[in-house]
């Protein structure tokens, strides 16, 4: 089935993928994704004084992860306030916003336009209007931005396809999809992600450069 483009229902608060409650895994928690091995999937380098946007940023863990090898200033939005506690207590250091990504993001969303990084990994299925959000994704980078996007990416002609699984149903992107969504960005880099056991599609890792206008 191809994508009316018509938004849909997304049953996300506390389901991450269906499964109840923990996605990330930490050292003293599993969960449902191995949160190291994607981060080392991920393969940033040091992020030396970096200003760092985790959209859909779960318990926080990317965003640790980013402190940790040098970020600065580091932002974690999600509209779950459950994982967010757990971020706060975790990452105190990082800064935790509670809202949608479908907010309006002026006034809520710092120092919008300075983000050197966004970080949106297993998320982008779940947007009822990616492409607002990948023009909110460009807005919140400095010129010459990265956005890391880590996503399934099905086969087939259309933009996204809709993928049933034994417990939900979700639009994913196709390549084409990808880069009609994604035009004004350079995609510089893609590589496969770690697989997790429930994934309909295999994962990949982008990393899509704002032009420098
Ligand atoms: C599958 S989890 C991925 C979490 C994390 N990025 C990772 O890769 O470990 C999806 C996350 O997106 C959040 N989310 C879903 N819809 C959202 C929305 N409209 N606005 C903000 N966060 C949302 C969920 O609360 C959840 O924490």
């Amino acid at each position: 089935m191809t994508d009316p483009g018509a938004p849909h229902d997304l049953n996300v608060d506390r389901t991450f993928d269906g499964y109840e409650p923990s996605y990330q895994s930490f050292d003293d928690r599993p969960g449902l994704s191995d949160s190291a091995a994607k981060w080392q999937a991920v393969g940033l380098g040091e992020l030396t004084g970096a200003r760092v946007l985790d959209i859909g940023c779960n318990e926080g863990f990317f965003c640790g992860a980013a402190m940790g090898q040098g970020a600065t200033f580091v932002v974690g939005m999600d509209r779950d306030d459950a994982s967010l506690t757990e971020a706060r207590r975790r990452f105190p250091d990082c800064t935790f916003i509670e809202m949608s990504w479908d907010d309006e993001w002026e006034g809520r969303v710092p120092d919008l336009g300075s983000y050197d990084m966004v970080f949106m990994f297993s998320a982008i299925h779940y947007a009822a209007n990616p492409e607002q959000l990948v023009e909110r994704i460009a807005s919140a980078l400095k010129p010459g931005g990265l956005l890391v996007l880590e996503c399934g990416i099905a086969d087939g002609d259309a933009d996204r396809v809709l993928i049933e699984r034994t417990h939900d149903q979700t639009w994913h992107f196709t390549r084409r999809g990808i880069s009609n969504l994604l035009q004004g960005f350079t995609i510089e880099d893609e590589h496969p992600s770690v697989a997790q056991e429930t994934d309909p599609v295999p994962r990949f890792i982008l990393q899509a450069r704002r032009s420098t206008t």
